[in-house]
């Protein structure tokens, strides 16, 4: 007999490490851990980690093989900024690798003869707005609204979660039998900021850097200007909204992909909250222009209005919990 496991790769990445605590607390789901590195945490017995690659078609056989799937959290990426150095290895690791999960995931739930729930992490950068007149004025941005993104790894999101959508439609084309398809939600999320882990290829790491660096009393050069918002939310709110939609009855579904957020600040107001908190803080502004660029085609707010309707979303942390409960005490903590 195969185990029965819920799915989670990219699990040693900040979302992941969420994440991962999150469903182990919760003590219904025994997890089965991938990524390219060892975990920076301990898995507790009956949870199990597989370190390798989702390119290579050994360990996905290998996943089949010992476990059987019920749930898939694909978090594995390579993020906005460093997907700008190297487009065609993001668009393997972001497009084929999620190809193959989800193709893996479309043969089980064939297999099984019940859905494979697919949740998949889509981001702000799907969107692109054209001049900042247009960011202005369409600020609070919905699903079906500017998906015209400009990075690799917004193309790449964009894509799989269409790719989602598809399989989740279309396997019976393939199929002879009765076709089960695979169940695929997806949210796309702001800028995330967390107390415990700091980003790396992001194009939102500014904020979390700058909180980070003031905490450990190291001097800031933030990468963009100081009149660039978008939108945030904290890090447990990432896993909440994973987790939320994940147990969603699809029946409330009303779509495969949703926005969800907390709080929209400029990366001056972002200095500001972190000043309040370590008056030293020595943070200036200057804006690499490259990375300014893709940060100025995102929406300044998300509209998650579906998601709190479909699915009664609503961020734990608003933006004074976030940084007075959350961020602050954390990150305070953890640097003393
Ligand atoms: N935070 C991500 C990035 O900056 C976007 O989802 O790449």
């Amino acid at each position: 007999m195969r185990k029965k496991v819920t799915l989670v790769t990219g699990a040693a990445g900040e979302v992941g490490t969420s994440l991962v605590q999150k469903l182990i607390s919760g003590g219904e789901r025994t997890v089965l851990t991938l990524d390219l590195s060892s975990l920076p945490y301990e898995l507790p017995e009956r949870h199990s980690h597989i370190q390798g690659d989702i390119l290579d078609s050994g360990v996905v056989a290998r996943l089949v093989a010992e476990f059987e799937i019920e749930a898939i959290f694909h978090l594995a990426a390579l993020l906005s900024t460093r997907a700008e150095f190297t487009p065609e290895t993001a668009h393997r690791v972001n497009v084929d690798g999620t190809l193959a999960l989800l193709r893996m995931a479309s043969e089980q739930s064939q297999w099984r003869g019940d859905p494979v729930q697919f949740v998949f992490p889509s981001s702000i950068a799907v969107y692109g707005l054209p001049t900042p007149e247009a960011k202005k004025r369409y600020s609070r941005v919905r699903e079906f609204e500017w998906t015209n993104p400009t990075t690799m790894y917004g193309c790449n999101k964009l894509y799989c979660e269409l790719l989602g959508r598809y399989l989740s439609q279309h396997y019976k084309q393939l199929s002879a039998e009765e076709p089960v398809m695979i169940d695929f939600r997806s949210v796309r999320f702001p800028g995330l900021i967390s107390a415990h882990t700091l980003p790396s290829g992001g194009t939102s790491d500014y904020a979390p850097e700058m909180l980070h660096a003031a905490a450990k009393a190291e001097p800031y050069p933030c990468f963009v200007g100081p009149d660039v918002r978008i939108p945030f939310m904290a890090m447990p709110d990432a896993a909440n909204a994973l987790v939320g939609l994940s147990t969603a009855p699809k029946e409330n579904l009303s779509q495969l992909v949703y926005n969800v957020t907390s709080f929209s600040l400029s990366a001056a107001d972002i200095r500001e909250l972190v000043i309040a908190a370590f008056p030293k803080a020595d943070i200036t502004f200057e804006p690499d222009l490259k990375r300014q660029a893709i940060v100025e085609t995102w929406p300044a707010d998300l509209d998650d209005t579906a998601a709190a309707r479909d699915w009664s979303w609503k961020p734990a942390y608003d933006r004074e919990r976030a940084f007075s409960e959350y961020l602050i005490p954390n990150i305070q903590k953890r640097y003393r």
